[in-house]
């Protein structure tokens, strides 16, 4: 099967991406200084990613998950972030380890941090698949980074434009006209 999809131009291949995976999770490994790690993955976008790099790290691990939502369909952020899922347990005293698909704007991710500040976990570090420093308003510390990208609009591997594409095993960049299609 080929790995295209009409109107998404492959950036990253699903070998390219496992191979950045894996070392992700050997960095992280390294850097755990022992205590609960709990692996925080933000939905929807981080889903695969968060499954693939908790089978990464060669330790003991929590997984919890966070709904955070930011656009509603188009591909400008809104600058609104609404929790829609709770963490199933508390972090009092974790080492937190927040999984993200992209950090844009970081907006999405300063919200996150202040708000995860109030539950008084031990610790708190960021790993991104994506960073897109271009577009930055808010500087947030990422602590681990996939892929550091130009101004696209990506898809694939978990990374949605209207709630399509997430099930691409590829990182692709969106055809503008595609993303403008109804
Ligand atoms: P931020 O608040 O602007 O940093 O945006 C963070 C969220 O926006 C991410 O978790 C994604 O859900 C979404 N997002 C930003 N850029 C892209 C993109 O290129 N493709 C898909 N989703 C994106």
């Amino acid at each position: 099967m080929s790995e295209t999809t009409k109107g998404v131009t492959v950036l990253y291949s699903a070998e390219v991406i496992a191979a950045r995976v894996r070392a992700r999770g050997q960095d992280i490994a390294r850097a755990h200084e022992g205590g609960e790690l709990v692996l925080l993955s933000v939905l929807k976008g981080s889903f695969i990613f968060a499954a693939d790099l908790s089978r990464a790290i060669p330790q003991p691990l929590r997984i919890d998950f966070l709904g955070l939502s930011s656009y509603g369909g188009k591909t400008e952020t809104s600058g609104v972030v609404k929790i829609t899922q709770d963490l199933s347990r508390p972090i009092e005293g974790a080492h937190v380890l927040v999984v993200e698909d992209i950090i844009d704007t970081g907006l999405t991710m300063d919200y996150l941090l202040e708000n995860l500040k109030t539950r008084k976990p031990a610790s708190v570090k960021v790993c991104s698949l994506l960073e897109k420093p271009s577009r930055a308003v808010r500087k947030v510390p990422i602590d681990h980074v996939g892929f550091v990208i130009p101004d696209k609009f990506v898809v694939g591997y978990g990374l949605d434009y209207d709630e399509q594409y997430r099930n691409l095993p590829f990182i692709g960049v969106l055809d503008p006209s595609a993303a403008r299609a109804p």
